[in-house]
């Protein structure tokens, strides 16, 4: 279906022509004065110069063309040229008319669908998810949802960070509290346990005890190192306890996850990618892409438009260990002949942006990428306490994302029973839908890049800018079509009609952005515009609401006519949080 803003602009583009102008002059915005118009086109004054005519004459001559037009009842000329104009209510009428019977409310699927990978989450194994890979998750899955809405092939793959010395790190301190344990024995050559010898709440303090540790103790320090060099040269007990840390962690990874109604296609991580390794390398150094720097192996990647210093991307320490830009290559390597696909799209802290610059470079000279595959960093700012900086618990550690949820859903509980007989139960289920799109709202309706303070006062609270007002609206409409299935309507029947007043008309200016506002989304990769699109809509209805009785219209072909509203209204704002990540409850 076409934009609404292009089929007023064809018709205001026909009037410019049949007037005698070029066509193009006749592009139409939304008015930025919604007190004198709802829709502006400014080409009378760009026309102006071409023309030699005050811009006054064009715009009074593209008006008169647009006398009997089916479009508008109103267009004006206003001085010094602009032309402004208001829809025809049954124009309108049958806009959203033709948006509701479609399956997408208008929206066109991609003609070539794109196969797209989005890498987000990125947790590392054995650590507990800290408010840090929040967002990251958040933004990561809506990014999935816009892009598969739009008709488009995703893959969401984790990136788990489960290699490195932190593997190490916990193996040595197993080691230590239980040195008897039959992976230590190099000569036992049978089948190891099924069952992980710890569980993930010793392994939640393994790691830092771990990491603590060798900080303080170079021996100790020492000998995780080898340990993480045994596992990685394939010792197999070493093997079979990073199988049983990866088990363990993963279903714990997997429930937190759900929590957050997060879900990824692919549960890959740095250590899938281990065995490709050396065939890369090899590949670098025969095409010589790579050289050698003060004994590492890197690929340079400054380019002469440099502004500022791009070091080059290590492929190899001196010690011939692989890193963590080699591990996302290879990965890159593998998504190409895996997978496909034509833009990979990176969730991650925006503090690597120029280490993905350096990857990404890389990946180009070295052509591991074809030269029309995007690769995009989406970097995210950071997550701000109120005193702007870096949120933290009370006591100034890292908060737990466990934690963090669970003081929202709390808070939500409270508010939900506040003044109220609630069934325990249903108060418990419902916090808990209100309080994630509390998290997720108040995350997503930020700009990706931009810090934000994380305020749960103001992100709890039903009304303003806020998930929980998108809900409460939701569940308003949902209360009003079950009342009027009470008196005996049928919902699902209703037919659009032509708006009976200015708030009705204004609702329904707002639904037509649907379209626009979901491409746009896309287009920039911008969950925020979908927030701030439903917020204008769920205003314009609750306006709508206020100056209109509903229930006891007389008329019942007129009622008929807002309850088709509602019912669009709704299917729109529940289709929007569901492609941001969350959902609403029936009653709250
Ligand atoms: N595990 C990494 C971290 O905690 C994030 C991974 C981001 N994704 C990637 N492909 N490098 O910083």
């Amino acid at each position: 279906m076409k934009k609404i803003l292009e089929l007023i602009s064809e018709e205001v583009q026909e009037a410019f022509e049949q007037a005698g102008f070029d066509r193009a002059l006749g592009k139409v915005s939304i008015s930025n004065r919604p007190d004198l118009c709802e829709y502006q086109c400014n080409g009378a004054m760009a026309g102006a110069k071409q023309y030699k005519k005050a811009p006054i004459m064009i715009a009074n001559a593209v008006v008169e063309k647009l006398a009997g037009s089916k479009v508008f009842d109103k267009v004006e000329a206003v001085m010094p040229g602009f032309l402004n104009m208001n829809v025809k209510a049954d124009f309108l009428a049958g806009y959203l008319s033709e948006m509701k019977a479609d399956a997408k409310f208008g929206i066109e699927e991609a003609k070539e669908p794109q196969t797209i990978v989005i890498d987000y989450g990125g947790p590392n194994v054995a650590k507990p998810l800290h408010v840090g890979h929040l967002r990251s998750a958040v933004i990561g899955e809506s990014v999935k949802r816009i892009c598969r809405f739009m008709g488009h092939e995703v893959v969401g793959d984790i990136h788990l960070g489960d290699w490195g010395l932190q593997m190490g790190l916990i193996i040595t301190e197993l080691k230590e509290r239980q040195p008897d344990l039959i992976y230590f024995d190099d000569t036992f050559t049978g089948d190891y346990p099924k069952e992980a010898p710890f569980t993930i709440s010793e392994l939640e303090e393994i790691y830092p005890t771990a990491s603590k540790k060798s900080k303080e103790d170079d021996a100790y320090k020492e000998a995780a190192m080898d340990a993480t060099f045994k596992l990685q040269s394939g010792v197999r007990g070493y093997r079979a306890l990073w199988k049983h840390i990866m088990q363990v962690s993963v279903t714990d990874l997997k429930k937190n996850y759900a929590n957050l109604n997060v879900d990824f296609d692919l549960w890959n991580g740095e250590s899938d990618v281990q065995d490709v390794i050396p065939g890369m390398v090899a590949y670098m150094k025969e095409e010589g892409y790579a050289h050698e720097s003060e004994g590492a192996l890197v690929v340079d990647v400054k380019e002469e438009t440099d502004a500022k210093e791009i070091p080059p991307c290590m492929i190899l320490k001196s010690d011939g260990a692989s890193l963590y830009n080699t591990t996302d290559l290879a990965t890159i390597m593998e998504r190409m002949n895996k997978i496909h696909p034509n833009h990979i799209i990176y969730v991650v802290d925006k503090r690597q942006d120029l280490y993905f610059e350096q990857v990404f470079r890389c990946a180009r000279k070295t052509k591991l990428v074809k030269e029309d595959t995007r690769l995009t960093f989406l970097g995210f700012g950071t997550m701000n306490g109120k005193d702007g900086k870096p949120f933290k618990t009370r006591q100034g550690g890292v908060m737990r994302l466990e934690h963090l949820l669970n003081d929202i859903n709390e808070e939500m509980y409270k508010k939900i029973t506040d003044n109220r007989e609630v069934a325990e139960e249903e108060a418990r289920a419902t916090a808990k839908i209100v309080a994630l799109s509390a998290v997720k709202y108040g995350d997503l309706s930020n700009q990706a890049s931009k810090d934000y303070v994380f305020d749960i006062e103001r992100f709890t609270s039903f009304e303003g800018d806020t998930g929980p007002y998108i809900l409460y609206t939701i569940v308003r409409i949902k209360s009003i079509l079950n009342k009027y299935k009470e008196q005996g309507g049928v919902p699902a029947d209703a037919k659009i009609q032509s708006p009976v007043n200015e708030s009705e008309k204004e609702l329904m200016l707002a639904i037509t952005q649907f379209n626009t506002i979901m491409n746009n989304a896309f287009e920039e990769i911008a969950p925020h515009k979908i927030c701030a699109y439903i917020y204008e809509l769920a205003n314009a209805f609750n306006h709508f609401y206020h100056e209109t009785k509903i229930l006891v219209e007389e008329d019942e072909n007129k009622k008929a006519g807002f309850i088709a509203l509602l019912v669009l209204a709704r299917d729109i704002l529940e289709t929007c949080i569901d492609i941001l990540g969350f959902s609403a409850p029936e009653k709250m």
